[in-house]
């Protein structure tokens, strides 16, 4: 099977020595990502003379004159063009929109050269110094909108050498970011077609709805509520088709074959379940979990006894 690797772009504003040690790491036969556009707010930026002479795609656009929201839309935009699904910041140097970072929820990286949560922002090295730390460091974390702030994925701590300058400790602290930001990037990419990993979002999506639990049906995670119906399963290489797919209660023949002419990737009929089901693909690398969410609050309502369904009626009114 040839494997379809996960696009990703790298957005740099200097040296982007990151993003050569991504673009290198993604070099290897067995590496999940590639790197398909490398963008910069600073059009000289050594990294992109090197991205282009390594055939990689580049975008430029000078942040000075523009208001944020607009560089940050245009930054999305090249990203979308480029059919990017994740995103790494490596030495990106502008706070970025809670819009821009909405749009890549959890699929956005950013490397820190600090142990976070110790020392966000700017001088780490200086910070480590004077407090006489014995490691600095580097994280990974997912990015949100709180700077340095987001769920650290990975890190490497690196000893404090006697007589250390920030230079020097920053000359090391490169050298362990440059191994544990494609390795924190491999991981991140190829969970998200990992079936625990999704079978595990569904789950927690599905047991908050009212009253639901989880049993096993034909080896099938299976979400119903507490002694009533099911309303949705997760198919997980059924029959070995190799696909993770949620099924999901819906109107009838004509919704689902609606669904499947619009969108014939990623929802099928699924087999046995008959009309009133449809699969949705949770594996194709760019799942929308609030539709997720909804499909599943949908099928729930649909099956829930009217004592339940009014609750959420009521809630929803506050
Ligand atoms: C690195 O120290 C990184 O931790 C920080 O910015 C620097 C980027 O360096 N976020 P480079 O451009 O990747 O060489």
């Amino acid at each position: 099977m040839v494997m379809r690797r996960v696009r990703v772009g790298v957005l740099i504003s200097g040296t982007g020595s990151n993003m050569a040690a991504l673009l290198y790491a993604s070099r290897a036969a067995d590496c999940p990502y590639e790197i398909v556009l490398v963008a910069s707010n600073n059009p000289q930026a050594p990294g992109l003379t090197l991205a282009a002479a390594e055939g990689v795609a580049t975008f430029a656009l000078a942040h000075k004159g523009m208001a944020r929201a607009d560089h940050d839309l245009a930054m999305d935009a090249a990203l979308r063009g480029a059919d990017v699904q994740f995103v790494a910041l490596g030495g990106y140097m502008r706070i970025l929109t809670p819009e821009f970072v909405g749009r890549w929820e959890g699929r956005m990286l950013n490397i820190h050269p600090s142990l976070l949560p110790k020392y966000p922002g700017l001088h780490t090295y200086e910070q480590a110094l004077a407090n006489g730390d014995t490691h600095a460091g580097c994280s990974v974390h997912i990015v949100t909108t709180e700077l340095d702030g987001g769920p650290v994925v990975g890190q490497t701590p690196v000893a404090v050498l006697p007589g250390d300058t920030p230079e020097t400790l920053a000359a090391r602290v490169l050298i362990a970011e440059h191994q544990l930001f494609s390795r924190c990037l491999a991981d991140l990419v190829t969970q998200g077609s990992s079936p625990e990993h999704l079978a595990a979002q569904v789950r927690e999506r599905a047991l908050a709805l009212p009253e639901t639990d989880e049993v096993v049906s034909h080896g099938m995670p299976c979400f119903g509520i507490v002694k009533g119906k099911k309303f949705a399963y997760v198919s997980l290489n059924h029959h070995g088709d190799g696909q993770t797919a949620l099924l999901v209660k819906i109107s009838g023949l004509d919704e689902q074959a609606m669904l499947i002419e619009q969108d014939p990737a990623r929802y099928y009929r699924p087999a046995y379940f008959g009309d009133g089901w449809i699969a949705i693909r949770l594996d194709l690398g760019d799942t929308d979990w609030g539709a997720i969410g909804d499909w599943l609050a949908r099928s729930w309502r649909s099956i829930a006894p009217r004592k339940l369904t009014g609750l959420i009626d009521v809630a929803d009114q506050f």
